[in-house]
């Protein structure tokens, strides 16, 4: 059943690649890709394809029985409203196909061209698609690179591309959530050093904190979580797009680590020259710092919270647990 899944996954994937050659409004669609600043080689690399505004394109196209149709609907390629009918999940949209570690297509994003709707659509979860799981690109990252220094993370599938595009190509993105520990699991088993990206907005700078927030526990020593943070309304496409791949490679020596952004975010809304200031930092510090996997970075970050309160750390390091709240 599984295997079979992946087939039709990687059927579809081909179907939506396919159109973009050759459906009707192709070259509409190839002009978009065009316009956003994107080369043939690129978008064969990431096999990004576009889904026919027709309603049933992809249902005629794979659904030879009862039983591939019922497969569509499972993988919600396809849908069933309540008459009974069946039409195509993805319409009239660009589409790109997210691959599992093991290179299996195991789901889509789907831009909208222009109209109504929402922007990007995802796949729901399937059988064989868990969103918190999987990274857009890793698969193409890790093609790519034999010893992978470091992996950047971002929002979107066309910061993915833009990026490689701009021969950045150890971009992923988290599909559309909040990076999850088991995203920056699986990066950490791949790279010592992840870079957080995000859009320079308020959802963008939310998503850093959070991912901050999940990634505590797997710290441990030796490995390195960075955050960049970019100007307001820009984005790691539109921002490469403007100044370059030199200009972005750049910004990337300067972001932030984990330890300077955790004090910058915490101490942001408070006085620090009042005692009510610093007993809000200690309260709120603690407990994140309790979840540091790494003896070393906890350490660092009880040297600086000592700092910012005049304490010693002495002081302060009976009334931080050592290590042993690790959250699995
Ligand atoms: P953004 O909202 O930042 O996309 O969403 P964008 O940069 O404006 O899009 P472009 O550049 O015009 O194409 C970033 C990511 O969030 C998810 C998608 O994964 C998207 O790539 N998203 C966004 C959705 O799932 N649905 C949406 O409606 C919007
Ligand atoms: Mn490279
Ligand atoms: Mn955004
Ligand atoms: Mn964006
Ligand atoms: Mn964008």
């Amino acid at each position: 059943q599984a295997a079979d899944d992946f087939e039709q996954m990687e059927r579809a994937s081909k179907f939506f690649a396919y159109q973009l050659r050759q459906h009707k409004k192709s070259a509409e669609v190839v002009e978009y890709l065009k316009g956003r600043g994107l080369s043939g080689e690129v978008v064969k690399h990431f096999q990004i394809g576009y889904a026919p505004d027709g309603w049933d394109d992809l249902l005629k196209s794979l659904a030879k029985d009862q039983r591939s149709r019922e497969q569509l609907v499972d993988l919600k390629l396809v849908n069933r409203n309540d008459n009974g009918r069946y039409y195509d999940f993805f319409r009239d949209r660009v589409m790109f196909p997210i691959r599992d570690r093991r290179g299996r297509v195991v789901g889509f994003g789907g831009r909208i061209l222009s109209g109504d709707g929402p922007k990007y659509l995802n796949s729901p979860e399937t059988r064989i698609f868990h969103k918190g799981r999987e990274l857009y690109g890793f698969y193409e990252v890790k093609q790519a690179h034999r010893n992978l220094e470091q992996v950047v993370i971002v929002e979107g599938y066309m910061d993915v591309v833009a990026l490689a595009q701009a021969g950045i190509d150890f971009a992923v993105a988290s599909l559309g959530t909040a990076t999850t520990t088991e995203q920056l699991q699986m990066l950490f088993r791949a790279t010592k050093r992840v870079t957080c990206c995000y859009d320079g907005d308020r959802a963008g700078r939310d998503a850093a904190w959070r991912a901050l927030e999940n990634a505590l526990p797997l710290l441990t020593d030796g490995l390195e979580l960075n955050f960049l943070f970019l100007p307001d309304g820009e984005d790691p496409d539109s921002l490469v797009r403007q100044e370059g791949a030199e200009a972005f490679t750049q910004r990337l020596q300067t972001a932030q680590s984990f330890t300077q952004y955790f004090f910058n975010h915490l101490t942001e809304a408070l006085d620090l020259t009042s005692d009510a200031g610093r007993a809000a930092l200690l309260s709120q510090a603690r407990p994140l710092i309790e979840k540091v996997a790494s003896d070393y970075y906890r350490e660092e970050l009880l040297r600086e919270l000592a700092r910012l309160l005049r304490r010693e750390v002495s002081q302060i390091a009976g009334q931080v647990k050592q290590g042993g709240q690790r959250t699995q």
